[in-house]
Parts: structure tokens; C-alpha cells; sequence
């Protein structure tokens, strides 16, 4: 865990980032407010809504899932329930608790019922220009959903068996989670760029037995063998997890003998297409309790192996959907497209539920928003009429880099909202992405939210009358009660600095840590009692606006993706010939945030640039290529106070300021056991 003293000094560097250009605003455009309908009539209509969602949040949520979802049974006791401090025992959160209803039912079924079949569910662009482009209607959805689900279940997964998912961004991702929901099955997907370690890890902790993957998937030019990094997983599961054994395994045929030969291992290795042939095409819904759990999906955190957050069925949907049809003002008919892969949570809420539960079309893309150049999104936007846009702050930064002509050369002109999230978003990309990518017509919606949340928590609202901040995420969203505490857990009123907490529960909060509630009450609830600690800090302006300054813990945000420090740490370490590792935070033009890694060796190891690379590999195998380290460090040893902690507090602001570091900005480093390490350190830099 990090210490106070560390949370602070990583608070006061995202604020004197955020601070630089916090003075403009901008109007949501004119143009925007004439090119559409809008669920809300102005700012202040978002406004009355808030209010009455705090103070009246059982009447409001409960209008809201009426409307929003299809019960087979209302709940009959309280809408909700939750204790947020540990002080007076369990920490829970209970919405709807009693009531039945089916996620896959709500995102599919009733839409079909209701003689929308035919509509396009997706449109499925994928890596290559020339590749297949399909379209899937919400009746072959529906269709291929149910064949899954009946196939899983004859092949034994019953209500609460959680089944692993490990596929590239293509419908049958989306497929195969609301087979696991329409049946009671708990979903883990697994992002397709972790490797087979990573895997492996999350198969056994949740105890999966059941995996649907796919052969191989082409990124950019290159062919990653999925289903061979999904066998070697399962190897490595049978060694580790005293003979647990992984027995289905259903593989889509995504690439073909050509391209991706694999082997199939009888009885236990199936063809998807020939799978879903010969099921079922029926399959019941199961009617879940509200509180039953929908999925697993494993996050990174301060300490230790990633987290299973778990989150339930009701809650969470009814979240997801209603954050989706506000937040980006969705209306019937109009094209959607998040750009992110179904492996994390915004895919989850973003791809598939939010999305779906409110019937929309929207753009599913396998392939990287750069190939086979930095025209791809705007050309699927172009080629799917796209009317709301939903990406990353660092991929506006790298097609920012690439240049205006890659923009302007294709028309958009269906788009008329442009989302952001998974960090803070600069300034200077925020005005690149309005001014350029959106052509001053489309409001910037920067969606602050985190995998624990399950759907957006602060935004700026695109109604009428709001007054955008580039680089502020702006408001809470409905229900949502933040606040900002210092450092002794004390409330502050704005304009203020602090630690961003929330003060109450709302439906898509996840409930527990898989197997480990005792780390979900300790990570999120124990610095300060009462209160969920996102592990972000903020600022709030006079206005009122939430700034968003990034993480104060070990996490670190590479691309938009949380990375534990603790976890490559544990994989260098892993390297016989390290000693120890310290892994920290640096300032990184496109990715937001890189890896800088410190490693001391064992005696009688010499550093080289083999060994570099070499372990740089290491991290790759064992985590996957997003958490590679930009940065070794080679470091003879690592500061540390006399009771042994590292003082990461250092290891940061030497990472980031290399030799230009002043003795101002390493602050006190009297308390270190070995003070002359931190220039030892310094003169080491960029060696
Ligand atoms: C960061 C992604 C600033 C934040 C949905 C958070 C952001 C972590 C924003 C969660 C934003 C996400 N502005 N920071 N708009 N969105 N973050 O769990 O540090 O992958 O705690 O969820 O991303 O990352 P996660």
C-alpha cells in the first residue's frame, strides 16, 4: 500500500498538470443542440434530476428501472441497502434485492419480442480493410446466444459456474457473455493481448472450467495465437491448481488452417461452428435474483495479485443503460461506437450491455484505431454513420501526433457526441479532439469511472446551457454523492483539493472480490471509514467542476489500461538474476503514463543490454505486452527509510526529472537508511 505521504506527493503532481489551462469554456455547440433530440431540455433539467436522485434515490431508481428494464418479477422488500463503513460491520451494497429479472433477456429477447429482430445489433469491422464486414441483427444474436447457451449447458456449466472468455473484439465476444447471463453462468473474459500466465491466473482463481476462445487474431500485421496461449494456460493451470482441469474448451474459427493452424485435443477441444449446429437453438432464460452475480473481471490495484470484481445482475445493467442513454444522449436509430475491446469494462458497458439493454447499433472493431493508418476511426465513423464516438485520451493524443490531413480528409459529419475515458484527458488533446476531430459541432463528454463502478460516475452533461471545461470531467452523474477528503478523511467544500471519495451506494458499484471480501472492505473502504476510495485525487473548481488528477496509489495508467506496480515488480523479480524492483509512474507524451522500472541485481550480476531486453520479455510473458516496462533503471539500491519501505515519493520525481531533479523536488531525504543512494540513483540516470 502506498503510504500518506506518497498519496499526497502523487495528488500535488496531477494537480499542478491540471491547473495549467483550467480557465476556458466552452458552450456545448449550437449546432449540436439543432442536430438532435435531447432526452433533457438544458443543464438545469440535469440538474433537478440529480437533486432528486440524492434525495429521493428509492423513487428515482426505481422509476428508472421500470422504465429501463424488463422485470419477470418486481422486488418487494427495500430498493436498496448498503453500509459503506466497516466500523459497523459488512460492507455491502443490495439493489432491487428480491426481484428476478434476465440480463441477456433484457439486452436481446424483449427487443426481439417487440418485432425488432432485424435490426442491426452490430456492425463488425475488423482489423483489415479487405477482411469480412459483417452485420449481426438482434435476432441472430439472439439465435447464436441461445445455441451457445444450451450447448454450455450440456456441456455442464450450471447457475454460478463462472466460464473464462479469452477472444478478440468481435461479436462473438458479446455472444459468448450473454450465453454465460442468459443461463446464470458468470462471465470472466479475458483480454485478448494477456498472455497465457495472466490467463492462467485468472482460469484458476476463479475456478474455470469451461474456456471459449478462438484461434488466432490478426493486430495490425501480426497473428496472435490465441488458442495456442489458451492451451499453454491450461497447462500451466493443471501444474498450479493441484490437477484443477479446464475440460471444454470451445474455439471459434476466427483466422483458419492458412493463416492460424492449431491443434484441437479430443474430448476436450471443440469447434464453435460446428458447436452451435448441433444445439439446441432454444434455451430458457434463468431468472436471477437481482443480487445473483452477472460477471467476474479482474482489475489492478495497489498491491498484489489483480482483483476478480465481482458485479450483480440488476444494479449493474440498469446502471450500465442508463449512463449510456445519458451520458452520450443516445436516441433510438442513431449509430454508437465505443472503441474499446470487450476484454475491460468499457467494453462491457460500453460495447455490450449499455448498448444493447437500450437497443442500439453500434460499431464493434477487432483491428488498432492506427492501420493500417490514422484515418481508420474516422473512416468507420464515416462508413457506419456514426453519431456518437466513445474512445481513449491516448489515442486522440497518437492521431493528434499523426497529423490534421488524416482527419479532414474523411467527412463525419453523422457525429455528433464524442466521449473519452480511462484518464485525465490534457487540454491540448481535449481542444485537438473538439476543435479537429469533431469540427467544433460535438460536445466532449470526459467520463470519469473506474472498473469498480461499472458504469460513468462524473461527466459533462451534453445539454443545453453547459458550459464545457477541457480537461474537467465535470459533474456527478445521477445518484452519485462525491466528495473530497484530506488526508485525516475530513470533508472539504470546494473549491478544494483532496482525495476523491463517494459517500454512498449506487446500483453498478461492484459487491465483492471474488473469494476475498475481506480485500474489497481493506482496498476500498478502510483509509477512510464510510467512504469508497476511488484512489484518485481531484480538484474542484468555484464552480463546481470535478478535475480529475490521477491515481494516488501504486496503479499505473498506461494507455489508458491499469497496471499494478506490485505485479511487475513481482515478475522482475521472478528473474534470477534480480534482487529487487521498484516500479514507478513516468510522464509519457502519447500513452499518458509508462513504466519505469528501478532493478537492483544479485551479486555477482553485471547489467547489459541483453539482460535488459531480456527481462523486459519476462514481464511480457507473464503479464502481457501493455505492461512492459519503458524504462530499466539499473539501481545499485533502492531508498528506503530505516524501516525498510521504499520511498517511492524519489523513485517517481526521478523518473520524471531524470538529472534535472533539485533537492526541492526530492523533498526530505534525511529519513532514508542510505541517503547518498538517491544520487547514486540520479547519476545513473539514462545509463
Ligand atoms: C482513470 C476505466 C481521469 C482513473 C473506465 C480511474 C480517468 C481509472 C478517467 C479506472 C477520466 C478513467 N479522467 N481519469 N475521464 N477515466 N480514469 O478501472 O485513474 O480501467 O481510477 O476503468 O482510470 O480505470 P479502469
Amino acid at each position: 500500500m502506498s503510504s500518506t505521504e506518497d498519496m499526497i506527493s502523487a495528488m500535488h503532481d496531477g494537480l499542478a498538470e491540471v491547473s495549467k489551462e483550467a480557465g476556458t469554456k466552452i458552450p456545448v455547440p449550437e449546432a449540436y443542440l439543432k442536430a438532435t433530440k435531447h432526452h433533457l431540455k438544458d443543464v438545469q433539467e440535469y440538474l433537478d434530476l440529480y437533486k432528486k436522485s440524492l434525495e429521493s434515490p428509492d423513487t428515482f431508481w426505481t422509476e428508472m428501472s421500470k422504465e429501463m428494464l424488463s422485470w419477470h418479477q418486481l422486488w418487494t422488500g427495500k430498493t436498496f441497502e448498503h453500509n459503506f463503513d466497516v466500523r459497523k460491520g459488512k460492507v455491502y451494497s443490495e439493489w432491487f434485492k428480491g426481484g428476478k429479472l434476465n440480463a441477456c433477456y433484457n439486452a436481446l429477447d424483449r427487443h426481439v419480442e417487440n418485432g425488432h429482430g432485424s435490426q442491426i445489433a452490430f456492425y463488425c469491422e475488423g482489423n483489415d480493410l479487405s477482411d469480412d464486414h459483417r452485420t449481426v441483427t438482434y435476432a441472430e444474436m439472439l439465435d447464436q446466444v441461445k445455441r451457445l447457451a444450451s450447448a454450455l449447458k450440456k456441456r455442464g456449466v450450471r447457475k454460478g459456474d463462472v466460464v473464462a472468455i479469452y477472444l478478440p473484439n468481435i461479436p462473438e465476444l458479446p455472444i459468448s457473455m450473454l450465453a454465460c447471463a442468459r443461463i446464470g453462468a458468470i462471465h470472466n473474459v479475458v483480454f485478448g493481448g494477456f498472455s497465457a500466465e495472466a490467463l492462467a491466473g485468472r482460469i484458476l482463481d476463479a475456478q474455470c472450467r469451461v474456456i471459449i476462445t478462438c484461434d488466432g487474431v490478426m493486430r495490425g500485421n501480426k497473428v496472435i495465437e490465441l488458442k495456442a496461449l489458451a492451451d499453454a494456460a491450461e497447462e500451466l493451470v493443471y501444474e498450479r491448481g493441484d490437477g484443477h482441469l479446464v475440460d471444454r474448451q470451445i474455439v471459434f474459427k476466427r483466422l483458419g488452417e492458412d493463416k492460424c493452424p492449431v491443434g484441437m485435443k479430443p474430448k476436450r477441444d471443440e469447434w464453435w461452428h460446428e458447436v452451435l449446429a448441433r444445439a439446441d437453438p432454444e434455451c430458457p432464460v434463468e431468472w436471477m435474483d437481482a443480487e445473483d452475480p452477472l460477471f467476474v473481471l479482474y482489475t489492478s490495484g495497489s498491491t498484489g495479485k489483480p482483483k476478480g470484481l465481482v458485479h450483480t445482475t440488476a444494479g449493474y445493467i440498469l446502471y450500465a443503460a442508463v449512463t449510456h442513454k445519458y451520458a452520450f444522449n443516445y436516441h433510438e436509430n442513431d449509430v454508437f461506437f465505443c472503441t474499446a475491446d470487450c476484454g475491460w469494462i468499457t467494453g462491457h458497458s460500453y460495447v455490450v450491455y449499455g448498448p444493447l439493454l437500450n437497443r442500439a447499433t453500434s460499431v464493434i472493431f477487432e483491428g488498432v484505431p492506427t492501420y493500417p493508418d490514422a484515418s481508420r476511426l474516422w473512416q468507420i465513423c464515416e462508413k457506419y454513420k456514426v453519431n456518437q464516438m466513445y474512445t481513449a485520451p491516448t489515442l486522440i493524443r497518437s492521431l493528434m501526433r499523426a497529423g490534421d490531413k488524416y482527419v479532414s480528409k474523411v467527412p463525419r459529419d453523422s457525429l455528433r457526441v464524442l466521449g473519452t475515458v480511462g484518464e485525465p484527458i490534457n487540454p491540448e488533446a481535449w481542444n485537438w479532439f473538439f476543435n479537429v476531430g469533431g469540427d467544433k459541432r460535438c460536445p466532449v463528454v470526459d467520463t470519469w469511472w473506474q472498473t469498480e463502478t461499472g458504469g460513468h460516475m462524473i461527466i459533462p452533461p451534453p445539454v443545453k446551457d453547459f458550459q464545457m471545461k477541457p480537461g474537467a470531467a465535470s459533474f456527478p452523474f445521477f445518484g452519485i454523492e462525491p466528495v473530497v477528503l484530506n488526508e485525516k478523511g475530513e470533508e472539504l467544500s470546494k473549491p478544494c483539493e483532496g482525495f476523491l471519495c463517494i459517500k454512498r451506494s449506487w446500483p453498478g458499484i461492484h459487491r465483492t472480490v471474488l473469494n476475498d471480501h475481506e480485500r474489497m472492505e481493506q482496498v476500498y473502504f478502510s483509509t477512510f471509514k464510510g467512504y469508497y476510495m476511488s484512489g484518485d485525487g481531484c480538484r474542484v473548481d468555484e464552480d463546481g467542476y470535478y478535475w480529475l488528477t490521477g491515481r494516488v496509489d501504486d496503479v499505473i495508467n498506461v494507455s489508458g489500461h491499469r497496471i499494478g506496480t506490485a505485479e511487475v515488480e513481482s515478475s522482475l523479480v521472478s528473474h534470477p538474476y534480480v534482487a529487487e524492483a521498484a516500479v514507478v509512474p513516468m510522464p509519457h507524451d502519447i500513452k499518458g503514463q509508462g513504466i519505469y522500472a528501478y532493478v537492483t541485481l544479485r551479486d555477482g550480476f553485471e547489467p547489459s543490454e541483453e539482460l535488459r531486453k531480456e527481462l523486459r520479455q519476462t514481464v511480457r510473458v507473464e503479464i502481457g505486452a501493455i505492461a512492459t516496462p519503458d524504462v530499466i533503471h539499473w539501481a545499485p539500491a533502492l531508498p528506503k527509510t530505516r524501516s525498510g519501505k521504499i520511498m517511492r515519493r524519489i523513485l517517481r520525481k526521478i523518473a520524471e526529472k531524470g538529472t534535472q531533479v533539485s533537492s526541492e523536488e526530492l523533498g526530505d531525504i534525511s529519513t532514508l537508511a542510505e541517503p547518498q543512494v538517491v544520487a547514486q540513483l540520479i547519476e545513473l540516470y539514462g545509463k
